[in-house]
């Protein structure tokens, strides 16, 4: 008999992306383009590390559970220090939601190839987890709206969403919201919202509030932080009040709050790190158009590529390693015929534009 429940054992374990040293080794290469995990390719924010060198010294010290964070963070956006938590990267906090809110009989709802970070938590809790197609790349609002049932007691939702990069308008919330009984809690997880909040569509949810949706934000994209684990998100003070009660005490920890405290401040690194994106996002997506290769246009830090088939979509990823250029295959997340890009620095992503058009004429699609 197992020791492990059948849905521990029907998981798949995670299948981190290739990493710089392995294809360095691997094909002999000098510079490698990692263009696969949406991280920030300016490194980390300076004023993030300056702030986290400077706590080096308290290191003996056990850490205060996130509040002074969660106290810049009240003030900055004019909530109750109640109504914020900090934890291990957004992924952390979702952690702590699934282990805080699921009964064994309730189910998640999202949709088809969601971000697999939320994946893998929902599915490691054993309950039924629902889905509804994309409906051109985009969440289908009304068809999730219309799949909520008495057992619906999360719904995920990501804005921008990972891996296809598209928003969900706030009118389209709006509509959606309002099918949405009071009993289900809705995941807001804005991993990507400094990309898109100067979108005048973008429904960026601190603008309301509602009293069953928590919002999840994160260090780890342009702030350049993936590597010391910070997050944070917002809701209401009971379903706070109740997640306090199950994260670990100490996290996140003393070096993590500091750097995001640190982050927050800079606003410099912020404005820098969007404009390069924004010309990322230009160059790759109109370059890879004019190859005649389907690029959803995105509103995130990354473009996802339709390819033809699952075989296509293999072989190109193959390809680009062999010119030192890793993107992420799309397979773990359900879309096997699909790739998905991050912008990188300037060079990088003039790079991988070159690589790609070499493939591409190898493939011959
Ligand atoms: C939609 C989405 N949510 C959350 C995360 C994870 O963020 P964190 O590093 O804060 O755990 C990612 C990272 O790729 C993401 O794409």
């Amino acid at each position: 008999m197992s020791l492990v429940p059948p849905y521990i054992e029907a998981l798949r374990p995670y299948e981190a992306g290739r990493t710089i040293e392995s294809v360095r080794q691997q094909y002999g290469l000098g510079h490698i383009a990692k263009l696969a995990s949406n991280e920030n390719p300016l490194g980390a924010s300076p004023k993030a590390v300056d702030a986290l060198t400077h706590t080096l010294q308290n290191l003996n010290l056990y850490p205060n559970g996130g509040l002074d964070l969660r106290a810049v963070l009240a003030s900055e956006y004019e909530v109750k220090v109640e109504n914020v938590i900090a934890g291990s990267g957004s992924e952390g906090i979702m952690s702590n939601i699934i282990r805080t809110f699921l009964c064994d009989e309730d189910e998640v709802l999202t949709t088809e190839a969601a971000f697999i970070g939320f994946q893998v938590l929902a599915k490691s809790r054993g309950v039924k987890y629902r889905t509804v197609p994309y409906r051109d790349w985009h969440y289908d609002l009304p068809a999730l709206a219309s799949e909520i049932n008495e057992r619906t007691k999360i719904v995920y939702l990501a804005n921008p969403n990972n891996p296809t990069g598209t928003i969900f308008t706030r009118q389209e919330f709006d509509v959606f919201y309002r099918h949405v009984p009071e009993r289900v809690l809705i995941i807001l997880d804005e991993a990507y919202f400094e990309y898109a909040k100067d979108n005048p569509r973008y429904p960026d949810s601190m603008h309301y509030r509602y009293d069953n949706v928590i919002t999840l934000r994160t260090f780890s994209k342009i702030y350049g932080l993936a590597g010391i684990r910070i997050g944070y998100g917002f809701a209401h003070e009971e379903l706070i009040g109740n997640l306090l009660k199950v994260k670990l005490p100490f996290e996140p920890n003393t070096l993590a709050q500091a750097a995001g405290i640190g982050a927050l401040a800079d606003k410099e690194f912020l404005h820098r790190s969007l404009e390069l994106n924004a010309r990322g996002l230009q160059l790759l997506t109109s370059s890879l158009r004019d190859l005649g290769l389907t690029v959803v246009a995105s509103e995130a830090n990354f473009v996802m590529v339709v390819l033809p088939d699952d075989e296509q979509a293999a072989s190109l990823t193959n390809d680009l390693l062999t010119h030192g250029v890793i993107v992420r295959p799309l397979k773990a997340f359900g879309l096997p015929q699909c790739v998905r890009i991050s912008t990188g620095t300037d060079e990088e992503n003039q790079r991988c534009v070159e690589a790609l058009a070499k493939c591409h004429a190898k493939m011959g699609v």
